[in-house]
Order: structure tokens, then C-alpha cells, then sequence
């Protein structure tokens, strides 16, 4: 599998939908689908058939988004269906000789929640490509616009790096608005755009005049910084046919190399507005990654809340914050509490899923007393093999946070880049640090300062990863440091 797909939130099922690009006959990509899965709390998911697929040969079901039509504004549902859902896609056909051919947006609606779909064939394609340059045309994205009452579709022209904003009154007749084009990072190709609204923290705008503030977020690969594929944002202002972002900088959503295509919930109010799960993968080796042997390729990032805050020093962020993982915390394993330098273990064999979160909380920080070697380190190995995953943060310096998968053997690829890092400045004034990560068999997940920067980070050894070591060494005297670890219950069971 790789992008997700459709995500909304249906108030009246009381569950999160989740599509997927699956091709279902091979571990690659190519025949792509739209697979399916369901969960209630964001963690257990349950797997559906098959919810769109190719409606003819050499045509297939690329990415896009869906939408529940609560007022019928399609035509499509029963007077007083509320749970009528429209799904907004490409279609990509390939010529006989396997190039691309056009790709043009569809849609198609479910009278049951959902689950299965019928397309529109007497009004698709809805939108052919006009406005644009290149047949590279895909991955809307669709969102409804109060103030203008009206449906607003953001469109990748990939190959020419615009993003199309499209609008329509009903999801079938759609005109276009305005282009989005070149800004910050291009690489080969633009995908995935998301226009979402973005909750925001009160004074963090500096003309904090009550306007909503959207998120342009695109995907682009190849070519991103750490090669293959990542994802830009621009926090902006959006008026129903134009967006402007505030300002000129570029934001990476990660700072690893292995979350791309993110796609925010339809549907959701409030702190939870925007809720995103992205494609944990990265194009450059993501068809190659050794799990094939288990049968299976890729999985998703786990959800991340976004907002718009002030991040220490550098201002405007969107914080990915990691969704309360509640409903999969299972045992404590180690509950602890220091001051200054310690080194403590944790052997997590016993833990079924082989999964961890780990919350670390560190206070009383003196940026006078720091040193450049004052550095929380913790790692995660096999006894087994020798291999270890190891991470750390430099309080002092620049500051960075680091990943390190090279002493993980069990794949080998040019492009695994091993060594990923990000400064993140802590807030002196506070005196505090936090981090949460999640390690799961072959995906490690860290949140910084509650999500002002993420990454995630896949890796392969070839036996099982069992041991935690986590130690604070050249920590000053009244520096606290806090850890919790659980295991994790399986999101299978
Ligand atoms: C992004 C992407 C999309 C496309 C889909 C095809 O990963 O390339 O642009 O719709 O994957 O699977």
C-alpha cells in the first residue's frame, strides 16, 4: 500500500474511515485500488474489502479524498440520508506501451456510510484537466468552505508544481479558482496537496483578527532534501478561492525520511480539526523494503493533531502532536524519576507486539549550566544480533535530536539514509524538554516538544529489537528527568 486515501470522520458511526492506494495482486505498486479500514479511536483499525476498483483496463484509482454530503448538495442521497459520502479521486490510464496516459478527476458516492461505492458514470470525469499544463494532474483534495458555502478541491499539476484550487457547488460541477505555484521546495513532482483549516493558539498570529488560518501542505518526490520524498507546509489565509501563506518560509512536516502523502480527516470540529495520518515510506525504497517476506509492504505514521503554534525561536509551526495513544497503552514497564545522570534498562522481550511508548519529561533546565555534552541518549537493541537503533538529544550546542538506523543490518539500501537529525531549540524560560516515542518492530516515531517537529524513522534489523537503555549523562545538578515506558497492546487484536 502506500498514500492514504479519503479519510473522514462519520459523527453518525462514531468511526474514523481510512482508504488506501492497495494494489491487491502485487507487493509494489501499479494495479492500485482503494483498500479500506475503520477504527474508533485512531489505534485499532479494523480492515474492510476493497472500496474502489479500477473501473477499466489500464485505468487505476490514484489517490484523492471524501467527503460526507450531510445537506445532499450532490443529489446523490434520499431526503434525510445524512451519511451520504462522496469520494473525489484520479484516475490514472496507462497507454498499451506503459506510459502515462491522462489522469482526470472522478467521483463516486456510498449510500452506506462508506463501505461500497458506486462511480458516477454519467458525469465523469468531473474534472479532465483543463487550467492546467502536463497530463500529471492527480490527488484532490476536497474541502467544504462556510463562508463562501462552497466545495473546494486543491489539485496537484505535478509535473508543472501547481497546486489548482478548484470550487463547486455540488461536487460534480467544479470551476477553476486560482493556482498555487512553485513555492519553497519543487523536487521532480508535486503530490497530495492538503488545503485544511488549522486550530491555532490564541496570540500566535500576528494579526490575530479572528480569520481562520488554513495549512497548504505538499507532498513532493523526488528530490526532497534528504532525496526521495517529503512534505512542505505553508501556514496561510484562504478566502474560497485564493490561498496566501503568511509568510516566505519553507517547513518540512518531518524531519526523517519516512512520512509522506499525509492526508488530514473530512468531518472533524474543534482541537481535532486537523487530524493527519500520513504513508510511513518514502518512494525511493519503499518497493524494495524487505518485509515482503511477511507478505506485506508499508504501513501508515500514526495520527498526528496539527495546529498552529510558536515554536521557541523560530516562530510559526505547525505541531504534529502524537493522538493520545490511550487505547493502546498496556503495561507500565519502568516508571522513573531523577535528577542529574542515570542510565536505566528496560528488557521488553516479554512484550507480545514488541511495541513501546516511552514519554520523557525533562525539567529544571539551566541553559547557563548546560554543556555541550549534557545529552539524553537511549537506544534499542538485540542481545541476539548486536544491532541497536540509537537516538539522542545535545541540550547544549545546536541542539539536535538524532536518529541513527545504521547499526540495524537487516536491509541495505543506498538511499537509507541513517543519519537524520533536527535542531530543536528547548525554551529557556520554561526550563523543559519533552519527548514521546513510539518504537513498533520496524517504525520509530518521536515527537519533540509535543510534535514542534517529528520524525519518523523505518528500520530493519534482522532479529527482534528487545532492550531499552535510556541514560542522561553532563546533566547540571537540579535537572530533572522523567521516564515512563509502556507496552503496547497489539492495534490488531
Ligand atoms: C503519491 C502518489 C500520488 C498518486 C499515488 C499513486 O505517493 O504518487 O501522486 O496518486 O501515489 O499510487
Amino acid at each position: 500500500m502506500n498514500d492514504p486515501n479519503g479519510l473522514f470522520y462519520s459523527p453518525t458511526q462514531r468511526l474514523y474511515h481510512l482508504y488506501y492506494q492497495y494494489n491487491p495482486s502485487a507487493l509494489v505498486a501499479g494495479n492500485q485500488h482503494w483498500g479500506h479500514a475503520t477504527s474508533p479511536d485512531l489505534y485499532h483499525w479494523t480492515n474492510h474489502p476493497i472500496a474502489l476498483s479500477p473501473p477499466a483496463p489500464s485505468t487505476y484509482v490514484f489517490s484523492g479524498s471524501a467527503v460526507v454530503d450531510v445537506d445532499n448538495t450532490s443529489g446523490f442521497f434520499d431526503r434525510g440520508h445524512k451519511d451520504g459520502v462522496v469520494a473525489i479521486f484520479t484516475l490514472a490510464e496507462y497507454n498499451p506501451d506503459g506510459t502515462a496516459g491522462p489522469q482526470t478527476q472522478n467521483i463516486a458516492y456510498s449510500k452506506d456510510g462508506g463501505y461500497t461505492f458506486t462511480y458516477w458514470d454519467e458525469g465523469n470525469p468531473v474534472i479532465a484537466g483543463e487550467g492546467g499544463g502536463s497530463s500529471q494532474f492527480r490527488d484532490p483534495k476536497v474541502l467544504w468552505h462556510e463562508p463562501t458555502s462552497s466545495w473546494v478541491a486543491a489539485i496537484a499539476y505535478a509535473q508543472d508544481f501547481v497546486v489548482g484550487i478548484w470550487t463547486s457547488p455540488d461536487l460534480k460541477r467544479w470551476t477553476w479558482a486560482s493556482n498555487f505555484t512553485r513555492h519553497g521546495l519543487l523536487g521532480a513532482q508535486w503530490e497530495c496537496p492538503n488545503l485544511v483549516r488549522l486550530p491555532v493558539r490564541p496570540g500566535v498570529l500576528p494579526d490575530d483578527d479572528g480569520e481562520d488560518a488554513y495549512v497548504l501542505a505538499i507532498s513532493l518526490q523526488p528530490g526532497a532534501p534528504l532525496g526521495g520524498s517529503a512534505t512542505q507546509y505553508f501556514p496561510g489565509r484562504f478566502n474560497g478561492t485564493h490561498f496566501e501563506p503568511i509568510d516566505e518560509v519553507t517547513r518540512l512536516t518531518d524531519f526523517g525520511k519516512d512520512n509522506y502523502a499525509a492526508q488530514y480527516f473530512y468531518g472533524l470540529e474543534g482541537e481535532d480539526e486537523a487530524l493527519n495520518i500520513g504513508w510511513a515510506s518514502n518512494w525511493q525504497y519503499a518497493q524494495d523494503v524487505p518485509t515482503d517476506t511477511e507478505g506485506w509492504r508499508s504501513a501508515m505514521t500514526l495520527p498526528r493533531r496539527s495546529y498552529l503554534a510558536n515554536a521557541t525561536r523560530m516562530g510559526l509551526v505547525m505541531v504534529d502532536e502524537l493522538v493520545d495513544p490511550a487505547p493502546v497503552l498496556d503495561t507500565v514497564l519502568m516508571r522513573e524519576e531523577w535528577e542529574g545522570n542515570r542510565s536505566v534498562t528496560v528488557d521488553y522481550a516479554g512484550v507480545e507486539s514488541n511495541a513501546l511508548y516511552i514519554d520523557v519529561n525533562v525539567t529544571g533546565l539551566d541553559a547557563g549550566k548546560i554543556s555541550s555534552s549534557s545529552i539524553l541518549r537511549m537506544s534499542f537493541s538485540s542481545l541476539a544480533s548486536g544491532e541497536t537503533l540509537r537516538a539522542g538529544f545535545y541540550f547544549g550546542g545546536d541542539q539536535p535530536f538524532f536518529v541513527d538506523r545504521g547499526l540495524v543490518r537487516g536491509y541495505d539500501n543506498v538511499f537509507l539514509t541513517d543519519k537524520l537529525s533536527v535542531a530543536d531549540v528547548w525554551n529557556t524560560t520554561s526550563g523543559t524538554w519533552r519527548f514521546q516515542g513510539v518504537i513498533d518492530r520496524s517504525i520509530y516515531e518521536v515527537f519533540l516538544e509535543g510534535g514542534v517537529h517529528a520524525g519518523t524513522v523505518l528500520f530493519y534489523p534482522t532479529e527482534p529489537l528487545t532492550v531499552l537503555s535510556l541514560s542522561s549523562s553532563d546533566l547540571p545538578r537540579g535537572t530533572n528527568v522523567s521516564v515512563a515506558v509502556w507496552g503496547l497492546k497489539s492495534t490488531w487484536s
